[in-house]
């Protein structure tokens, strides 16, 4: 029996119905962006025809229900995340935006000179770069976690460089390069030993995954609403609320304050003290009827059918001698990402040629940059899966590959 009617699916989201190059688009480029279905590009146009008006501040009836709107949203993602409290669920732009703010406003107050930071090897640049600049302001050091031969986190390193010196353990829940799923709950067991904290990336997780801050045990989880078919421009910081109390706000101005004088401040309470200024109310609405679609098909189907893809994926790639996949090879330790190589062409040249078979697959370092450098590319091709996806969809990348492996192998012996 079928998870979910995939037929059914693939009607809700009108761009499946386009054509690029004069072929159907075949869309595999979902770890970059989900596309959207109709039900979330209605509640934006709803929002604006019916009822756009700013929040918690008014006392006018569309006022009143924007806010409502906006504020129900929360209500979902504190359930689609199992967090246990409301107010430590905080609206940001993207999940960039959500780790420069744990950065800024705990990193700044608690990481000292000489403190660690621990990152695995496999991080995404947002997740990456905000602490290095961190490390390198507060004479702190990076330390990486390794991977094994297959991608995967090596328990035992970790065990080894996550200790008394870390102040925290940042990490990915699912990598955007090696579809590899960390084993996050293991790696927080050892950084609250070490009595150190754990921020999970879950821009690739949350929205593949069931997820559940309890279970992943983390003390800060972050994510962007725009892969997991909403629309762009929403991030979410979820926080440990004694965290999220103890610490500064990031940005200031209207909204984050409870009271303000001449010369000092009242900070509002959480989740506003995070919030400053007029948020992406339009987006944030939109973004729960993307929750609602998602909690309907039920997460546990989502990585049902993502396991059946990849699997099926992964085998037919076998089929290419020349293509080097990287990753872990067990579509159950992996997600729908998967990343290749054919020797001596550039990626681009990959994407460039099944684009032209209306196929969007990813090129490039996937900003991923120190990892590129250890896999020895300067990038890979990617193609990426989400719920509209089909096995058919797959044979055609398939057959487009091995066209495109025809026309490079020439091209590259030359
Ligand atoms: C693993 C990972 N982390 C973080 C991000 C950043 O997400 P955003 O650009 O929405 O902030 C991405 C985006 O591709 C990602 O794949």
């Amino acid at each position: 029996m079928k998870a979910f009617d995939l037929e059914q699916v693939r009607k809700d989201f009108p761009i499946l119905s386009r054509a690029v190059n004069g072929k159907p688009l075949v869309y595999l480029d979902n770890a970059a962006t989900a596309q959207k279905p109709a039900c979330v590009i209605q509640a934006l146009t709803n929002y604006y025809e019916h009822y756009n008006a700013n929040i918690h501040r008014g006392i006018h009836t569309l006022s009143e229900e924007a806010t409502s709107a906006y504020e129900a949203v929360r209500e979902s993602i504190r359930d689609f995340i199992a967090a246990p409290c409301l107010r430590s669920v905080i609206f940001t732009r993207n999940a960039t935006e959500a780790v420069n703010l744990v950065a800024h406003s705990w990193g700044r107050t608690n990481i000292l000179p000489g403190d660690e930071i621990v990152l695995s090897a496999m991080e995404h640049h947002s997740n990456l770069v905000p602490w290095q600049l961190l490390a390198s302001e507060r004479g702190a050091k990076l330390v990486y976690l390794e991977l094994t031969e297959s991608g995967e986190i090596d328990l035992q390193q970790a065990a080894s460089v996550i200790g008394a010196r870390t102040k925290l353990v940042a990490v990915t829940m699912m990598s955007n390069v090696l579809g590899t799923i960390v084993p996050v709950a293991e790696l927080a067991k050892l950084a609250h030993a070490a009595g150190a904290l754990v921020l999970v990336d879950g821009a690739q997780g949350v929205p593949h995954l069931k997820t559940s801050v309890t279970e992943l045990d983390c003390d800060f989880l972050v994510f962007s609403l725009h892969k997991m078919l909403g629309p762009t421009g929403v991030g979410v910081l979820w926080g440990r609320p004694e965290l999220l109390e103890a610490m500064p706000p990031f940005l200031s101005g209207g909204d984050m304050i409870g009271s303000v004088w001449r010369d000092r401040v009242k900070f509002n309470e959480l989740p506003y003290k995070f919030e400053a200024g007029t948020p992406n109310i339009a987006d944030v609405i939109a973004s729960g009827a993307a929750i609602d679609y998602l909690n309907r098909l039920g997460m546990d189907n989502v990585r049902a059918h993502e396991i059946e893809l990849t699997k099926y994926a992964l085998n037919r790639m076998k089929e290419l001698d020349d293509a080097l996949v990287y990753g872990p090879l067990d579509a159950n330790k992996r997600g729908g990402v998967i990343s290749f190589n054919f020797a001596d062409v550039h990626p681009h040249d990959i994407g460039q040629i099944l684009n032209e078979s209306g196929i969007a697959i990813r090129a490039g370092h996937h900003c991923c940059q120190p990892l590129m450098r250890d896999l020895k590319v300067a990038g890979t091709a990617r193609a990426s899966f989400y719920i509209y996806n089909t096995k058919d969809e797959i044979d055609q990348f398939l057959e487009a590959l091995q066209e495109a492996d025809k026309v490079m192998g020439h091209v590259a012996c030359r």
